[in-house]
């Protein structure tokens, strides 16, 4: 018998695929050398969602370190709300927003004390509303974040469910029946033993101080059946519906949906494709559906099996062929240095895309707040760029981290701060709005700070560059309208690899959708790169972004040489 995967191996399996562990379809290299015929490219069918995600950009807030209104050190909800004119210009389509609730943060607010709360050093409820419906009125989309796997230690259900006298909250929590199980080999990884005067262990989620929500077993081990609980038990459905009211609460007061974190994490033990856990999704998408109709959810769900989980969207970063594009150093993808591999990437995404049925959409996610910087390995603008333009012109919705867009770099913190350690501190530092006292972040003393600023002299600023119109900024501000402006370009629109070669440069594909075919071609290493690709376009090429690429034919073939470190896009008519 498998022993349980225990849930504090599959968080850390997460962060690891980036270094080890392969799935099978990452084996496989997906390699392309042809035109398609062009005639029957087109847009793929809409899954279902609301209008405005096919178009999609979204930008994320990490609330302790975007903007503090009121000079205490740390962000905060009217920080937000202050900024929001910033936010929209940069032609995004919503904001998602990291926990804001309630908590003791030893897990920087993913440890949720009270769902119903925002916690005091964020604001008030009443905040909260204010930013929906200010957010509203500004034509933005606000997405909160939807923490369904575990609390923290110090909510009152886990009080509750610690008592060793049996109660409504006993089994919202997954407990061994006694402190001395006879499981131990198999199944002490991941248990907090002696918490409390309960004879129990309870299954952390991912740091001990956040126990899991208990939505039962996939498949029971007959041996500890005394506390493994079938998912459609009376009590988890009970918890199932408490999680429900969670959602309608925030929907309530005026959010238009959520990410969910570790979404797939929910039902333990041989869930296979997730079944027992997707039917606790669809179970609250289906309310969704009939309540707030128009909702969009994305996932931290590495694959598929979202999309049956009723998810609009969901991130691949933790897929080792997705993450090695731009996280490593070397053989990354996106490098000068023209060691990387774009077909392993280009596999995964189209096994996901089939598997899918395309029913939703990836979300190729270029950084977040559990991700390095991309800023690193001494990467300049163009690297940047290149990674963005590949974000903004493939099929999926793209994300823009807070301060990506100006080219904050990670720092280099090693600290545990509210669990933030290694890099995850370093990519979590405060907004640089202007230059002087704490990049414009705070007006508190440079040591009450959430986490310190960057303290470079050319640390990038969103006001110094609102003036260059060769920053960033101005970059990233133009590539989200031109996104906007092409419909082949939206995550509906039909995708056509080209050109993709193991170990080769540079990467080529065709977007398809409205009336139009667009043709893409970047090449992220120092020297120029040439594509030979079978047969010869049939349509005249324009260039309508980057830099031009010299085509010429041999035989049967096309050559296509884009220079170094350059994109191009072509309109073909
Ligand atoms: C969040 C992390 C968090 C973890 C466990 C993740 O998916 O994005 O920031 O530490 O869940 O709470």
């Amino acid at each position: 018998m498998t022993p349980q995967k225990p849930l504090l191996m599959l968080a850390s399996l997460c962060m690891c695929t980036a270094a080890s562990g392969q799935r099978p379809e990452e084996q496989n290299y997906a390699q392309f050398a042809s035109f398609p015929a062009l005639g029957s490219l087109k847009a793929i069918e809409r899954p279902s969602g609301p209008d405005w995600m096919h178009n999609a950009v979204i930008y994320q807030i990490y609330p302790q370190t975007f903007f503090d209104s009121n000079g205490d050190g740390i962000g905060d909800i009217q920080g937000i709300i202050a900024k929001l004119d910033y936010v929209k210009s940069l032609g995004v389509d919503a904001i998602w927003v990291n926990p804001f609730f309630e908590s003791p943060f030893r897990d920087a607010g993913y440890d949720i004390s009270d769902y119903y709360s925002v916690a005091p050093r964020y604001g008030t409820n009443e905040d909260a509303k204010e930013l929906f419906a200010k957010a509203h009125e500004k034509g933005l989309k606000v997405l909160f974040d939807f923490v369904a796997s575990y609390t923290s230690i110090d909510h009152q259900w886990f009080k509750d469910s610690c008592e060793p006298a049996p109660n409504a909250h006993s089994n919202w929590y997954v407990w061994t029946n006694d402190t001395w199980f006879d499981g131990m080999d198999n199944y002490m990884a991941g248990f907090i033993q002696g918490y409390c005067l309960r004879n129990g262990n309870y299954l952390q989620n991912f740091f001990w101080s956040q126990p899991a929500l208990n939505f039962g077993y996939g498949n029971i081990d007959p041996q500890q059946s005394a506390w493994q609980l079938p998912p459609n038990h009376p009590e988890i459905m009970a918890l199932r519906e408490e999680m429900k009211n969670v959602v309608r609460f925030w929907m309530g007061m005026g959010a238009d949906g959520y990410r969910a974190d570790m979404a797939s994490t929910l039902v333990k033990r041989d869930d296979e494709d997730k079944k027992y856990t997707r039917a606790v999704w669809n179970d609250i998408r289906e309310m969704l559906n009939k309540e707030f109709p128009g909702t969009f959810t994305v996932a931290e769900w590495e694959d598929w099996t979202a999309a049956k989980g009723g998810f609009n969207s969901n991130f691949l970063h933790w897929r080792k062929p997705f993450y090695d594009l731009w996280f490593r150093n070397n053989d990354s993808y996106f490098l000068p240095a023209g060691k990387g591999d774009i077909t392993r990437f280009l596999a995964l995404y189209l096994d996901q895309r089939e598997k899918s049925g395309d029913a939703n959409y990836i979300s190729l996610t270029v950084g977040n707040h559990d991700l390095p910087r991309v800023n690193r390995w001494g990467r300049d603008k163009a690297d940047l760029e290149l990674i963005q333009v590949f974000a903004f012109t493939m099929p999926n919705i793209p994300f823009i981290y807070y301060g990506d867009e100006i080219g904050m770099r990670q720092l280099d913190f090693q600290s545990g701060k509210e669990g933030c350690y290694g890099t995850r501190a370093g990519g979590r530092t405060p907004m640089q709005w202007a230059g002087g006292a704490n990049l414009g972040f705070s007006s508190s003393a440079p040591d009450k700070l959430w986490l310190p600023v960057d303290d470079a002299a050319d640390a990038p600023t969103v006001a110094a560059q609102e003036k260059d119109p060769d920053s960033m900024l101005s970059f990233m501000r133009e590539l989200v309208a031109f996104r906007k402006a092409h419909p082949a370009l939206a995550a509906d629109g039909g995708f056509y690899p080209v050109y993709a070669q193991k170990d080769q440069y540079p990467f080529i594909f065709i977007r398809a959708g409205g009336d139009e075919k667009l043709l893409v071609a970047i090449n992220p290493s120092a020297t120029q790169a040439s594509a030979q690709i079978k047969g010869t376009l049939k349509a005249k090429r324009r260039l309508i972004k980057g830099s031009e690429c010299k085509w010429s034919e041999k035989g049967d073939n096309t050559i296509i040489s884009v220079p170094a470190r350059s994109y191009a896009i072509y309109s073909l008519e």
